[in-house]
């Protein structure tokens, strides 16, 4: 006779997941913001006016960059990926890449507007350092509506496709770019994107609107400008035929994208086609990263809370001491890490400028 335990299905189940994301072993990238400024104002990063910046003084430096990079590290951590803001306004840029690429990551990667890479030698210059590959934000092909969309700042489209060349001839790997669709302002160039993947050997990833912080969008009602990636898929489709899926196993880096390939002639295109539908299809149970603000607190999610500040640990240790001894920074990871949520509230406190992506 078998004695089984009657199942207590009236008890509040803890998601199967509580093991996974929630473990400082399920983290793999980590995102480094090393600036909240920017030299845009993109319509859904901040708002048309009134944007503050975190005072100089408040700004990690390059050996607490470092420090928390080492300690997630030897945590596991395999990539690192520098953000803003804009990273390429940091004047020590070059100096942290070769730092954190001392440390041996899987992958050091650096997300930019672009502007900056074809200026001074920067891309080329980045790549000698250590930097491995860019994904570049570009939400516009023609340029009224980067300028619309980038905040009316001055410059231009051209200034961006200089960068992407000079990132393509310094090596920088094989290139992403990020698209933010959004409705009624860029929605219409979603299949001309993707013709772009015909001929180039890059990642154009088309990311849904999410409604983060105090922005131009947020102020205006966000819902209006939320385009579904289910809309985006098929709007390429009629245009360029159907979308062969594709395994994310060799695609660089390890982001959350469902990625694709069309044919063009027959033949499969060089390039592939990535979605990121984290308001259609949150993907909150695969999580793998963290992310370390520019002020120097780590956050478990872009839209909910779960943030742990590192400032006193690393305002109080001398950076010698954190370097040999990163179990301090460790365990509040771990802290960090626990309080991912079970799936995203959808709606954000902190613009994407203050959290690093
Ligand atoms: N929604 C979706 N994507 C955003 N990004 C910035 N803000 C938002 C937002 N509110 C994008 C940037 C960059 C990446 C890190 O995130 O364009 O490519
Ligand atoms: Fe700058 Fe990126 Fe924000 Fe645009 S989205 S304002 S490029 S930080």
């Amino acid at each position: 006779m078998s004695l089984a335990l009657p199942i207590l299905d009236d008890q509040p189940q803890r998601p199967t997941f509580a093991r996974g994301p929630r473990s400082l072993d399920a983290v793999k990238l980590l995102r480094i913001s090393l600036t909240d400024r920017c030299n845009l104002r993109c319509l859904y990063c901040m708002p048309d006016e009134g944007m503050t910046f975190a005072p100089s003084d408040d700004v990690l430096s390059a050996d607490h960059v470092v420090a928390v990079a080492a300690a997630a590290r030897s945590a596991g951590v395999t990539h690192f990926k520098l953000t803003g803001g804009e990273p390429t306004l940091r004047t020590d840029l070059e100096d942290i890449v070769r730092r954190l690429a001392a440390l041996k990551p899987v992958e050091l990667s650096m997300t930019t507007n672009g502007l900056k890479l074809g200026r001074g030698g920067l891309a080329q210059r980045l790549a000698h350092a250590g930097l491995d590959r860019v994904t570049v934000s570009l939400d516009a092909l023609d340029e009224p509506t980067f300028a619309q969309v980038t905040g009316g700042r001055g410059f231009k489209l051209a200034d961006v496709w200089r960068g992407l060349d000079a990132a393509q001839a310094a090596g920088l790997g094989r290139l992403k770019l990020n698209v933010v669709v959004i409705g009624g302002v860029n929605n219409d160039q979603v299949a001309q994107f993707a013709a772009l993947t015909h001929t180039r050997p890059w990642t154009v990833r088309f990311i849904e609107y999410m409604p983060l912080g105090e922005s131009h969008l947020t102020h205006r009602g966000a819902d209006a400008f939320t385009v579904d990636n289910a809309d985006i898929r098929a709007a390429i489709t009629a245009e360029h035929g159907p979308l062969e899926p594709l395994t994310r196993d060799d695609e660089p880096g390890v982001g959350p994208a469902e990625i694709y390939r069309l044919r063009v002639n027959g033949a499969p295109a060089p390039g592939r086609l990535g979605f990121i539908s984290a308001m259609s299809q949150p993907f909150c149970e695969t999580c793998n990263r963290l992310r370390l603000t520019a002020t120097g607190q780590l956050r478990a999610c872009l839209f909910d809370g779960g943030e742990v500040d590192l400032m006193p640990t690393l305002r109080t240790t001398d950076p010698r001491d954190l370097a040999s001894n990163p179990s301090a920074l460790q365990a509040l990871m771990a802290t960090c890490v626990s309080q991912k949520p079970e799936v995203h509230s959808g709606r954000g406190n902190r613009a994407m400028s203050q959290l690093g992506g």
